[in-house]
């Protein structure tokens, strides 16, 4: 039947990868990744020649030219599972290297609204990285994609730290918010304690898909990055932007100008960041099983 599909592997009806509904060339090997799809527009509104690729369900992607480097920018929706989607399907159609533009709420008093904090590492309270390895496997950045960050907010004269982000799969209980603003309602005694015991351990900020992008990405021999932006401080109790989600998105164009320049004057061995192969199975036949990355720069 001319409707039906591989329940293993299937595919979008013009024949692109399921949710994403992209090919292979449609996209560039760099992406943005912010979490909404009316994010990537306002994203791309400084780039040339910026192009809607396409839009289904969370998952919008858009293309363009950022000082002359292409770039792409994808939404990733809300959370570990939508991104694990998003990660996996970029993958397959040659996308090597991501980097998360989002928001976060600070819990130290290093921070405050409209800063940016470049996690070198998350804590995995995400979820969706437990069903791909256990938990003491670590959730951490690219280094290279770290430097590129750090030094295209350096170029830019952006406030900016290196932190460590928490990542929660949830936005109330998960952290430490009542359910009501009356403060009535199910309180668990984790929840009075989170945020300080996580600060104590020098956790800088919260947020919900870090994590599961570092690993899941990591195991899909990716470069992994993010720069979030404070739009709460949970130390005074304060919400706002204060300009800091259009410094995120000009600082991650920038940091994927800087690592293409990198890639092409060889000044990263790419293959270095990979993970190995995947080990040959029984019945796998002689040729070697695994895909890496690393071509188009
Ligand atoms: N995103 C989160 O998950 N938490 C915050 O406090 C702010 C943004």
């Amino acid at each position: 039947m001319d409707d039906e599909n591989r329940a293993s592997a299937p595919t979008a009806d013009n024949s692109g990868v399921y949710h994403l509904r992209l090919k292979s060339g449609d996209v560039p090997p760099y992406a943005i990744l912010p979490g909404a799809p009316e994010r990537t527009e306002i994203i791309a509104s400084y780039w040339k020649d910026v192009r809607q690729v396409a839009s289904y369900r969370e998952f919008k992607t858009v293309t363009g030219a950022y000082e002359g480097v292409r770039i792409g920018c994808t939404s990733t929706g809300i959370g570990g599972p939508s991104s694990e989607i998003c990660i996996n399907e970029l993958n397959k159609v040659g996308v090597h290297t991501c980097i998360r533009v989002g928001t976060t709420g600070c819990i130290v008093p290093d921070y405050d609204l409209g800063d940016l904090i470049i996690p070198a590492a998350a804590v995995r309270g995400d979820g969706t990285s437990d069903s791909y390895i256990g938990s003491g496997y670590p959730a951490y950045a690219d280094p290279w994609v770290v430097m590129a960050l750090s030094a295209a907010c350096d170029r830019l004269g952006y406030r900016y730290g290196i932190g460590l982000a928490y990542t929660s799969a949830s936005f109330y209980i998960g952290q430490a918010r009542p359910l009501n603003e009356d403060g009535t309602g199910y309180w668990p005694s984790a929840a009075e304690h989170l945020i300080p015991d996580l600060a104590q351990a020098g956790v800088t900020n919260i947020e919900m898909e870090t994590a599961a992008q570092f690993v899941v990405g990591r195991l899909h021999g990716m470069r992994m990055g993010a720069v979030l932006s404070v739009i709460s401080n949970r130390v005074t109790d304060r919400w706002g932007d204060a300009g800091g989600e259009a410094r995120s998105a000009r600082a991650a164009a920038e940091a994927l100008r800087i690592l293409n320049g990198w890639d092409r004057d060889g000044i990263i061995n790419f293959n270095v960041a990979m993970p190995p192969m995947r080990p040959q199975r029984v019945g796998d036949g002689g040729g070697s099983a695994g895909k890496q990355n690393g071509g188009e720069m």
